[in-house]
């Protein structure tokens, strides 16, 4: 069958012809790929920058964010029928008796580090026609969603962020919790990045209640005040707007969810973060050696108006529950906004192409079958 197989130590990266997998013990499933998506992470794999192939092999197949339909299934799978969409997740756990996070299936707080990726580190990814799951990695997806369900995997990030946030905000006590009321309600967000993580943070944190605000810059032929007013988001542009100015806009910043990866820009916006606000990244910048920043006014701010920074990175199971649920909500509420943060969709034979970063846009989809 055909596959993206990254061939790193002998830099470059083709469609190959992989061998078929097939259902090895009762509890995996046989899945179809129907679309990956690509992002920023595919483009580090392909620049030979990040990514490990698994022990043994020459190459990794590439692709993380998975939307599938189940082939075939092992004899002791009860969750899912031949059929089923569905979306795999990515990281699996260590092997370390003593690494709790990923003895609870929490990999995503991995300890030791020794963690693999499916499509990132050690494992191969979904950029093939099929793939063997366990079955229970994978999660079910409500047929209405098949044509942006491929965003459910970006999602996670804010799922995971933003559940995180309100665990952290309950040190408030008035943070408000009542079932039928967005917790959001009042409170004012910033999203860094215009980006599909960006966008989808930011209809999250719309769809929570908050007053949100996406910063970017604008790419050219890009419409990103468009896109944010079209699913209640106000768009500054970076252009225009210095990140003083854009702080003086809004007010007390509640929250900075961080989709960038710029490290100078986040920390400038830090610097802005409002009282008992919270700042979440989720970017990993390349590493270009250290930076001046005003690390008085930082920590001082951080502890006379009690803020919290926290990191996120990957999801657990239930994050991905979540994101299909709010994805769903998302496209109830936005059809044509949730639709066209996929602006691309090229064959396998041409998968060069949207990871060239010559394609514009905003999300580019390998659509295999
Ligand atoms: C993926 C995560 C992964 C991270 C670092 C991201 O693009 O969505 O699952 O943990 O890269 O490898
Ligand atoms: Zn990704």
């Amino acid at each position: 069958m055909k596959a993206v197989g990254v061939f790193a130590a002998e830099r470059r990266y083709e469609v190959i012809d992989h061998p078929m997998p097939e259902i090895a013990n009762p509890g995996q499933v046989k899945l179809r790929v129907l679309e990956v998506g690509i992002c920023g992470t595919d483009k580090e794999i392909v620049s030979f920058e990040y990514g490990n192939p698994p022990e043994g092999s020459p190459y990794l197949i590439l692709g993380h964010e998975c939307l599938a339909q189940v082939a075939d299934v092992g004899s002791s799978v009860t969750n899912l029928k031949t059929g089923d969409l569905v979306v795999p997740t990515v990281r699996r756990p260590c092997s370390h008796v003593t690494c709790a996070a990923c003895r609870q299936g929490r990999q995503d707080f991995c300890f030791s580090g020794d963690f693999t990726e499916r499509g990132i580190n050690q494992k191969h990814g979904f950029m093939s026609e099929f793939v063997v799951e366990d079955g229970a990695n994978v999660n079910v997806v409500p047929a209405r969603l098949r044509d942006v369900a491929v965003l459910v995997e970006p999602l996670t990030i804010a799922e995971k962020g933003i559940g995180q946030l309100w665990q952290v905000q309950q040190r408030l006590p008035w943070t408000q919790n009542e079932p039928d009321r967005p917790r959001g309600e009042g409170l004012r967000a910033v999203v860094l990045g215009g980006g599909p993580v960006g966008l989808l943070g930011a209809m999250k944190l719309v769809l929570e209640g908050f007053d949100t605000n996406v910063y970017s810059l604008s790419p050219p032929g890009s419409d990103l005040a468009g896109m944010a007013a079209s699913f209640g988001a106000k768009f500054i542009p970076a252009e225009t707007t210095t990140v003083a100015q854009m702080a003086e806009m809004i007010g007390n910043i509640d929250v900075v969810y961080e989709a960038t990866g710029v490290s100078s820009l986040s920390f400038e916006v830090l610097k802005h973060l409002g009282t008992n606000g919270a700042f979440l990244f989720t970017g990993v910048p390349a590493l270009k050696g250290p930076k001046t920043i005003d690390t008085d006014l930082i920590m001082r701010n951080m502890v006379l108006k009690n803020q919290v920074a926290l990191g996120t990175v990957n999801a657990s199971k239930q994050s991905f529950a979540d994101a299909i649920t709010d994805l769903g909500q998302f496209y109830q509420r936005w059809p044509k906004s949730v639709g066209s943060l996929i602006t691309s969709r090229f064959p396998i034979d041409q998968v060069k192409e949207p990871l060239s970063g010559k394609v514009g846009g905003i999300k580019s989809i390998l659509t295999i079958a």
